[in-house]
């Protein structure tokens, strides 16, 4: 994005990326990288150019697929702010509000943190602080992409105050929170719309009507089929989703004083649940948003932000693989500090270059190839033993195995 000096000129730019035939990302090339393998016997001397990390989304072109995720943290250099909404007076938070799941026995302090609860709710410092901070962070960083994260009532007039208040500040995009599992439900705030397809729709409705620079939708994870609210948010004028926001959860009950945890004067309640521990379904999940974006929609205009567990590029890596524009990182962020998105963009690169891409559009949604059914694996395996004679890597029925042999036939069909 150029550079941007002025209110006016923020103005002009965010117009200009409304109209929809410039504003969304384009990408007619998708895919064309595959092609790279061919390159792979290439000289050894030969120079290679170092990848290229930039991603343009929605018409907004960033360093890096990186952005961080909305939370406590508050990115200096692009990235979102914590959840913001008109009357910060209304959230009121609580301390403990974290728990950690550590690997190892018995939750050994020693072990690495893998799961992560949280039962904060979106920021309580006051609208104007957040808006004065906005108008900064793009005075400073004007080449950099600022992505305000919001929430509001089931109401229409504050929903467009509110978005009216945030893009007088230059912010380049709008992320809507639909999906905090904790956050004042009784409000029909957070997941209480993304959860409900028919509040979605509306709400999407007033909003995008509204907003006159790129709009994703945040989804729950806590709903059967995360495909419907994602397809209700992309009919309804968002230009983007993302996933997921955190996994409704109960950390634990303290085994000496029988009450759950995070414990606030002796009782709990359900939080939001994130971390290495979630990576596994937030994949699932974009998997799952991924292919019903590509079968209904056109993909150089709507776009996909993958999040959930990421700590280093390659799970970076795999949400793009399995068609993420973009990769947020929130809970990797409070743990290691800001450092970590220089090591991501690192590990990025660096498996790019094992694999000869030299842009991420050359991987995006390479993987996506690879599902198929229950029933489709089934056929393919037995058409493949058909076609070899004999299998040579695990059991063929049942009635093969044993007994004595157990552990090693057990290993013999692990994929990893
Ligand atoms: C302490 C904490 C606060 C969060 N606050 C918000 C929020 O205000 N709005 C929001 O959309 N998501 C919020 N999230 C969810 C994260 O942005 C992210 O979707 C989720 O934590 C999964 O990613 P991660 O494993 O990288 O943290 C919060 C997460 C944490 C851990």
């Amino acid at each position: 994005m150029a550079s941007l000096t002025s209110p006016s000129q923020i103005t002009g730019e965010i117009s200009r990326l409304r109209s929809p035939k410039l504003r969304r990302s384009t990408h007619p090339n998708r895919r064309v990288g595959f092609g790279v393998f061919a390159s792979a016997s290439a000289s050894a001397e030969e120079v290679k150019p170092e990848p290229d990390l930039s991603v343009t989304v929605n018409g907004l072109k960033m360093p890096n697929p990186f952005v961080i995720g909305s939370g406590p943290t508050r990115d200096e250099l692009h990235g979102h702010e914590a959840g913001v909404s008109l009357d910060a007076a209304k959230v009121v938070n609580v301390t403990p509000r974290y728990a950690r799941l550590r690997a190892g026995a018995n939750g050994s302090v020693k072990g690495q943190i893998i799961g992560w609860e949280n039962i904060e709710l979106i920021s309580d410092r006051p609208l104007e602080t957040m808006l004065k901070e906005f108008k900064q962070l793009k005075k400073e960083y004007p080449d950099r992409i600022l992505i305000a994260s919001i929430m509001e009532e089931y109401n229409k007039a504050a929903w467009e105050e509110l978005i009216e208040r945030v893009e007088e500040t230059g912010v380049d995009a709008l992320e809507i929170n639909f999906s905090c599992p904790h956050g004042m439900p009784e409000r029909k705030m957070g997941a209480a719309v993304g959860k409900d397809c028919a509040l979605l729709e509306e709400t999407c409705g007033w909003i995008n009507e509204k907003a006159t620079i790129p709009v994703w939708g945040k989804m729950t994870p806590n709903v059967t089929e995360i495909t419907e609210p994602a397809r209700v948010a992309l009919k309804s004028g968002c230009e983007g989703v993302s996933a997921i926001n955190t996994i409704t959860s109960v950390m634990g009950i303290d085994l000496k004083t029988l009450r759950p945890e995070p414990c606030v004067e002796g009782y709990s309640t359900p939080g939001g649940y994130s971390c290495k521990a979630v990576h596994p379904i937030a994949l699932a999940k974009v998997m799952q948003i991924a292919q019903m974006m590509e079968s209904e929609f056109n993909l150089n205009e709507y776009s996909l932000s993958g999040i959930g567990g990421v700590e280093t590029g390659g799970d970076a890596a795999e949400f793009i693989l399995l068609g993420a524009n973009t990769v947020q990182v929130c809970t990797g962020v409070m743990m290691h500090g800001y450092g970590v998105v220089k090591k991501l963009c690192d590990e990025l690169k660096e498996f790019m270059r094992k694999h000869n891409f030299s842009s991420v559009e050359d991987f995006r949604g390479y993987s996506l190839q690879f599902f198929t059914t229950h029933t489709d694996l089934v056929q393919r395996q037995q058409e493949a033993i058909r076609q070899r004679k004999a299998v040579k890597k695990g059991l063929q029925s049942d009635k093969d195995w044993t007994g004595d042999g157990f552990v090693k036939e057990t290993e013999s069909m692990v994929s990893n």
